[in-house]
């Protein structure tokens, strides 16, 4: 009988990218999906690191995972525990020595050893080198016929922000061939996919090359965006995440003239202070930021931006936090994230002793969540009687009701006697309620 595996996936979307594709490896080597963890032969944990609550979060599923371990050995059962991500990459040894029941430990890039492995009962445990090409050209054609699908372009990153473990987690920039990816896109196309969201921890910063007439030239994002445009049957291309230093004329020009790639940028600006972003090594201050932002506005009015701020990083005053503010007043981003400042081992800032009292941290990511808040609802208020094209990408949860999303991401719920999934149709957005509108299709 095959043996059954479930993923639990935390974090970030390349982790739900790479469980996915570990997913489709393991039901091609005759392994059976489960529905519950503690049922399944093969436990795998697949972990995020980018801040300490994320991490922890490991060790307490698998204290209750190494439980039912025992018990099912008590009824001559077998239970294998697996921890893939970015926690394994970083705390490899450390999650070994941590809970005893740990069977192996994959990092990021190892994931598509982990077949082979349960097949031949290696004596190695750990799994941690930095094997992106290796990786990729592992994976097999997905066969999933959802409607927005994620591909993974690249993957590490070489900026080395001071707060950031990605560096050391996925390690240096990779990226992904223009062939590798095409292919990718086209076989979800043909499954029914339309829109495609291009990932990576710096996509803006992707690089390849293809050979043109015998000659080789350079495909960077803005090119790799007008390359999938040309697929048939693709309606929309969003990419994620991006560093506001990388955002080239190329890349710029695609936002004027590519209608497929949609009117919605994530730009990570961390904070408004040149003071912290310096000390973040972030390597652009707040004003290269504005200006950029004002820069595409000008280019496509349509454009709508998100960002992510961190709270409270080693040293940060009131001022530095309120120059935070003044960046979310000017911008009036559609919507944003907003994090506690969590120190993270290996780390540069880890080392600073100037951390910030955690009832001060509170109150000022509050603040700050309140004001991004506002600003969110005032962008989705422009929307109210406006007709967009939405993409519809399942059911909601009450009868004919269907669920999309608008170019700027926003969630629409309709109610539709025919079947709306996978359209893409005009709808009037009549009412928000907290995040999401409700709305009717249009004649
Ligand atoms: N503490 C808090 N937030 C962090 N991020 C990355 N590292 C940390 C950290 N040590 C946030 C950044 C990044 C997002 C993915 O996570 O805002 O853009
Ligand atoms: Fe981390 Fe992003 Fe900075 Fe890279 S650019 S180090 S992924 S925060």
């Amino acid at each position: 009988m095959y043996q059954s595996f479930f993923i639990k996936t935390y974090g970030c979307q390349m982790n739900e990218y790479d469980s996915e594709k570990l997913n489709d490896l393991l039901e091609f080597n005759g392994y059976k999906a489960s529905n519950n963890i503690e049922e399944s032969d093969i436990a795998i944990l697949n972990t995020c690191h980018i801040r300490e609550k994320a991490s922890e979060k490991l060790y307490s599923d698998l204290g209750r995972l190494s439980k039912f371990k025992e018990n099912k050995k008590k009824i001559g059962k077998k239970m294998h525990i697996i921890v893939t991500g970015c926690v394994a990459q970083a705390e490899g040894e450390e999650i070994l020595k941590r809970n005893k029941s740990v069977d192996y430990i994959f990092g990021p890039q190892s994931f598509h050893k982990l077949p082979k492995i349960l097949k031949n009962f290696d004596n190695n445990k750990v799994y941690n080198d930095f094997l992106c090409e290796d990786k990729f050209s592992s994976l097999i054609p997905s066969r999933s016929k959802e409607v927005s699908k994620l591909v993974t372009i690249q993957e590490g990153c070489d900026k080395f922000c001071s707060f950031c473990v990605v560096p050391y987690t996925r390690g240096a920039e990779f990226s992904r061939s223009v062939e590798n990816i095409y292919a990718e896109t086209t076989a979800l196309v043909k499954n029914g996919a339309k829109e495609i969201t291009l990932l990576g921890q710096n996509v803006s910063s992707y690089e390849s090359s293809v050979f043109e007439c015998g000659v080789k030239k350079k495909i960077k994002l803005g090119d790799l965006c007008q390359i999938l445009s040309d697929i048939q049957g693709l309606a929309r291309i969003r990419y994620l995440t991006s560093h506001p230093i990388d955002i080239d004329e190329n890349l710029l020009n695609q936002h004027q003239i590519n209608t497929k790639l949609m009117p919605f940028l994530h730009l990570p600006i961390q904070s408004g202070s040149d003071r912290i972003l310096k000390k973040m090594n972030r390597k652009h201050n707040r004003s290269f930021y504005l200006n950029l932002i004002e820069k595409i506005k000008k280019l496509n009015k349509d454009m709508a931006f998100s960002s992510d701020f961190i709270v409270g990083y080693p040293g940060e005053t009131d001022e530095d936090f309120q120059e935070s503010l003044e960046v979310i007043e000017k911008v009036r981003f559609a919507s944003s994230y907003s994090f506690k400042y969590s120190p993270r081992p290996g780390t540069p800032s880890s080392l600073k002793n100037n951390l910030i009292d955690t009832d001060v941290v509170d109150t000022r990511l509050k603040k700050m969540q309140s004001i991004l808040n506002k600003y969110q609802r005032e962008f989705n208020l422009t929307f109210i009687d406006k007709t967009v094209e939405v993409l519809f990408s399942g059911k909601g949860k009450k009868h004919n009701q269907y669920v999309g999303r608008t170019p700027h991401l926003q969630p629409v719920h309709v109610f539709s006697s025919r079947d709306i999934e996978g359209k893409l149709l005009k709808v009037k957005l009549e009412s928000l309620t907290s995040y999401s509108f409700h709305g009717k299709l249009s004649a």
